[in-house]
C-alpha cells in the first residue's frame, strides 16, 4: 500500500531539466564537444561532477581536477542565472493540484533531487511548504543512481521503502528508486523509462485512480 510519494525536482515538478540542458550545452560548445538532447539523457538525476565526467567522455577529452571542478563551476553559474530568471508559473501544469490531492488521501509527501540548487529552486517558486521533507544533492554522498537519496527521504517519513511512489524523469532516478525498493512512475517516454511500474508525459496527469491501480498492482 502506498503512503508516501516522493518527488524528482528537475523535470517532474519544474521544467528545470531543460535550463540544465541549455547550460551543459553552452559548456560543450565553448569546448568544441558535440552534445545533444540525446546524450543528455545521460547526465539526467546524476550529480554535477559526474554529469561533467560524463561530457569529458562524450568529448573524448581529459582534465585535471580542479579545471574539471572549475569548468563545472561555470556551467553552474550560468544555470543559477538561468532560475533566478524563473516564474512560479513555470511549474509543470497541475502539480500543486495534484500534491494537494495527495495530501487530501492521507499521503506523505517528500522531495529528493540530486541536485544543489534544489532548496534555491523551491524557495524561488514558492513551493517549500508542499514538501514535508526535502532531501538534496548536499545531504547524499552517493547520487542517482545509488539509492541513498531516495532511503533517506523515506527514513526522515517514517515511512517503509515499499510504501513510497517516486515520480522520476530520470533512467538513473528510476533506478535509483527501484534499487531502494520503491515503486517509480516515469515521467517521460516508455522506451526510455521502460523499467517505471508506469509512464506518463507530465506529472499533471497523475490521477488517483492511476494511484489505485499501482496498489493493485503491487498486491499481486
Ligand atoms: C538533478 C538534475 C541533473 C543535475 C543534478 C545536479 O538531478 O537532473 O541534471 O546535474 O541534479 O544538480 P546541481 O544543481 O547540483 O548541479
Ligand atoms: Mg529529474
Amino acid at each position: 500500500m502506498i503512503k508516501a510519494v516522493i518527488f524528482d525536482l528537475d523535470g517532474v515538478i519544474v521544467d528545470t531539466a531543460r535550463y540544465h540542458f541549455l547550460a551543459w550545452k553552452r559548456l560543450a560548445d565553448e569546448l568544441g564537444i558535440k552534445f545533444t538532447e540525446a546524450d543528455n539523457e545521460r547526465l539526467k538525476g546524476v550529480s554535477r561532477i559526474r554529469s561533467m565526467e560524463i561530457l569529458m567522455e562524450l568529448g573524448g577529452i581529459t582534465l585535471s581536477q580542479h579545471e574539471k571542478e572549475r569548468l563545472a563551476n561555470k556551467k553552474n553559474a550560468w544555470f543559477v542565472d538561468y532560475v533566478e530568471r524563473m516564474l512560479p508559473e513555470e511549474i509543470f501544469p497541475g502539480v500543486t493540484a495534484l500534491i494537494t490531492t495527495f495530501k487530501q488521501h492521507g499521503m506523505r509527501i517528500a522531495l529528493a533531487s540530486s541536485s544543489k540548487n534544489a532548496k534555491t529552486v523551491i524557495q524561488l517558486l514558492r513551493i517549500e511548504h508542499l514538501f514535508e521533507v526535502v532531501v538534496d544533492g548536499t545531504m547524499v554522498v552517493h547520487s542517482k543512481p545509488d539509492p541513498e537519496i531516495f532511503l533517506l527521504a523515506a527514513t526522515k517519513l517514517g515511512v517503509e521503502p515499499k510504501e513510497c511512489l517516486v515520480f522520476e524523469d530520470a533512467e538513473a532516478g528510476v533506478e535509483a528508486a527501484l534499487a531502494a525498493g520503491m515503486h517509480c512512475v516515469g515521467i517521460g517516454t516508455p522506451e526510455q523509462l521502460f523499467k517505471a511500474m508506469r509512464v506518463i508525459r507530465t506529472t499533471g496527469e497523475f490521477t488517483m485512480s492511476m494511484l489505485d491501480d499501482c496498489n493493485a498492482a503491487i498486491k499481486l
